[in-house]
């Protein structure tokens, strides 16, 4: 029995490079339900083709509907910027339900002014938290799901923190982790096989940062470079340089030693995970690859202080680690022995979290 009305419109609201592995799953899911128009709205907040168009093209999302074209801009102004250009789409197509994805500026933004034209909200990948109010995701989480109608959680943690809040656990659904869908995807069909997207040879490390709290501090980032010359005397490391740390390493005029630390543009999201298939280790700032290593079985330290992702430690290959050279470098040695075979599994990491997210949107289901 259908609990709710069958949604004619969905929007789906895309702004950043770790929304476009979220929503790949989850459009395929909506364009096989004759009942439903899905509505890509892209809102621009990231624009290089690096971070932006090898997604869409590589995940084989339809071209986005809309596109917002905010590009970039404080969070003040950027999240300004997608509110008003997006409210008149929102008026124009009066949908039933705005999905919103993850945790970054467009998202909340989108939130902002759905909830504000009463239309309902369905934010994918809900209920995290690291409880750590410097980081501007942390914000945009909370104020997302306070917003939200619908909420799509990856984790039964996430479920605890939305109910610890005071969410009515008919809203909270728990589908599973959507990123882990297109890796799966892809996995399944072949597409991660053949090279590792890089010309050195294994053994090797992957390193991404791009958090504000490791590079825009010129002493932390010294200090993590430091680490990451110690990792390199033992293993290769290989880094994808996102624009914000680019243009951090540039005002430091750091050149690394060509030969052990090899610094490439940001890769497309199939390079990337063949480049982590083939690592020993991946060091990272990034919410995404402590999920996808965890997955992979590929051991993964994450700078930083907390996670919001605790099962990717508890269940999975992540580790903590302090941004400095001697804590980098024991756990590095540590780590790369840990590659697990089998690799872990977690509850609902199972490539079906688009498929319930369908199933709430159109027949009612609920997930518990
Ligand atoms: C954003 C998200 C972060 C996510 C990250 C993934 C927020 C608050 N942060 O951070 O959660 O992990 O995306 O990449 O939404 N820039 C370019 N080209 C682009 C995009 C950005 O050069 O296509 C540069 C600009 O100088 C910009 C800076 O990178 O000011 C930061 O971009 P922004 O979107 O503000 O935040 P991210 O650091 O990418």
């Amino acid at each position: 029995m259908s609990l709710s009305p069958r949604p004619r419109t969905i929007v789906s609201v895309v702004g950043a490079r770790p929304n476009f592995m979220k929503l790949a799953p989850l459009a395929r899911q909506l364009a096989g339900r004759g009942d439903v128009r899905h509505v890509i709205v892209h809102t621009g907040q990231h624009y290089d083709r690096g971070m932006s168009d090898v997604f869409v093209e590589g995940l084989d999302i339809p071209r986005p509907d809309y596109n917002l074209l905010v590009g970039s801009a404080s969070h003040a102004q950027q999240t300004a910027s997608i509110m008003q250009r997006f409210e008149p789409v929102c008026l124009e197509l009066r949908p039933d339900v705005v999905l919103v994805y993850g945790d970054v500026n467009s998202t909340v933004a989108a939130a902002l002014v759905a909830a504000k034209l009463g239309i309902r909200v369905g934010h994918v990948e809900a209920g995290l938290r690291s409880r750590d109010w410097s980081m501007p995701e942390e914000i945009n989480r909370v104020v997302t799901d306070r917003l939200s109608d619908l909420l799509f959680t990856p984790s039964r943690d996430a479920g605890d923190n939305l109910r610890a809040e005071g969410v009515a656990p008919e809203r909270i659904h728990f589908v599973g982790n959507i990123m882990i869908d297109s890796l799966a995807t892809l996995l399944a069909g072949g597409g991660l096989n053949g090279g590792n997207g890089h010309n050195g040879r294994p053994p090797y490390v992957v390193v991404t940062l791009h958090r504000p709290s490791n590079v825009d501090d010129p002493q932390t980032l010294r200090e993590l470079l430091d680490a990451l010359g110690e990792v390199s005397r033992e293993r290769q490391i290989v880094f994808p340089v996102h624009p914000r740390t680019r243009d951090r390493l540039h005002a430091l005029a750091w050149h690394p030693d060509d030969e052990r630390v090899q610094l490439v543009e940001p890769l497309s999201y199939r390079d990337m995970l063949k480049l982590v298939i083939g690592s020993d280790l991946v060091i990272t700032d990034s919410g995404g690859l402590q999920e996808e290593t965890s997955y992979l079985g590929i051991p993964c330290l994450t700078v930083r202080p907390n996670t919001e992702r605790p099962i990717t430690c508890a269940q999975g290959t992540n580790r903590l680690v302090a941004p400095r050279a001697d804590a980098l470098r024991d756990a590095a040695r540590a780590a790369w022995s840990r590659r697990r075979n089998p690799a872990p599994s977690i509850e609902r990491w199972d490539g079906k979290a688009a498929e319930r997210i369908a199933a709430v949107l159109c027949d009612g289901s609920h997930f518990d």
